[in-house]
């Protein structure tokens, strides 16, 4: 397994593999791996010749007075978790590698699908995402990129700016991997104290009850809606960021229970701010 932190030496590599016929599997986290970003790499282990696994907190996506700064760093421990599912290469820029002095340029979706959820909780979040996601695949040209249903939104806004900028590559959707608890899994679950990682569990609960009411044949947004919050103000803790109810092919607002719908919702517990969602098909 190679490690790369500089730009030119990640991209001549690829291009060589490229040269050489092979397909190239990428996937862009931002470290402290669990299961569920392992799911993706064991993915494009399968599926393509090479994987390359980007390892970078990325500044530009961290709003003011979040956790760029605390974000767990723990660069060794995943190497070895990656070199065990024989991943090709690392990728591990610094800083100022990927954003050198006078750096001006940046990639942005605009529109409904980045204006709601986290995209108004979070403003400029998705604008850092889609920037070094973009800059990314140009260094790593991959054929496949994976990422986690997790973060339901930013995979859809890749999606879509792929198609509208012409990404010649494929976008891999991986299913979210849980605790056996139910609990989504997610790098920034090490902050929770034992009482909010327990009424965490909430979140989970409350995506599956309310999917069982749609299975079950409720079809009144608004009660869903209020269900979910119900359930959700049972745990003390939690303060509701946002609870959406939306199309799962592109986040529009639903005017009626039908097709792909994404149930979504981000709940802080203490400082810690967590996202998880559930697809329902009607
Ligand atoms: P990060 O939060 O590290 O996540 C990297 C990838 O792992 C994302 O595609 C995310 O959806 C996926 N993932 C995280 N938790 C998961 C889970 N429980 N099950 C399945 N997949 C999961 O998302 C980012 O990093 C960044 O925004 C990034 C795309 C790397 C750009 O900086």
């Amino acid at each position: 397994m190679q490690l790369f932190n500089n730009v030119n030496a990640m991209h001549e590599w690829c291009r060589e593999q490229k040269k050489q016929g092979k397909t190239i599997g990428l996937v862009p986290t931002m470290g402290y791996l669990h299961d569920g970003h392992m799911s993706l790499v064991k993915a494009a282990r399968q599926d393509c010749d090479i994987v390359v696994v980007s390892i970078f907190v990325n500044p530009i996506q961290f709003g003011q007075g979040e956790d760029y700064e605390t974000y767990p760093r723990e660069l060794e421990k995943d190497s070895a978790l990656l070199a065990n599912e024989k991943t090709d290469a690392i990728f591990a820029p610094g800083v100022k590698e990927m954003y050198p002095a006078g750096y001006d340029a940046y990639v942005e979706v605009q529109g409904a699908i980045t204006g709601k959820m986290c995209g108004a909780s979070r403003p400029g979040h998705f604008k850092g995402v889609t920037t070094v996601v973009s800059k990314l695949f140009h260094i790593c040209q991959p054929d496949r990129a994976y990422f986690g249903q997790k973060d339901a939104q930013q995979l859809l806004i890749i999606k879509k700016m792929v198609r509208d900028l012409n990404f010649p590559l494929e976008i891999v959707r991986m299913p979210i991997v849980r605790e056996s608890d139910g609990l989504a899994m997610s790098s920034r679950n090490v902050y929770l104290n034992a009482e909010e990682r327990q009424q965490a569990l909430v979140l989970n609960q409350a995506l599956k009850t309310a999917a069982n009411n749609i299975r079950g044949g409720e079809r009144d947004i608004k009660k869903i809606h209020q269900q979910i919050k119900d359930m959700i103000e049972t745990q003390p803790l939690a303060q509701i960021d946002y609870i959406e109810i939306s199309s799962g092919e592109n986040l529009t607002d639903l005017e009626e229970m039908r097709g792909e719908i994404l149930l979504a919702l981000a709940v802080k517990f203490g400082k810690t701010r967590l996202i998880d969602n559930l697809l329902v098909e009607v």
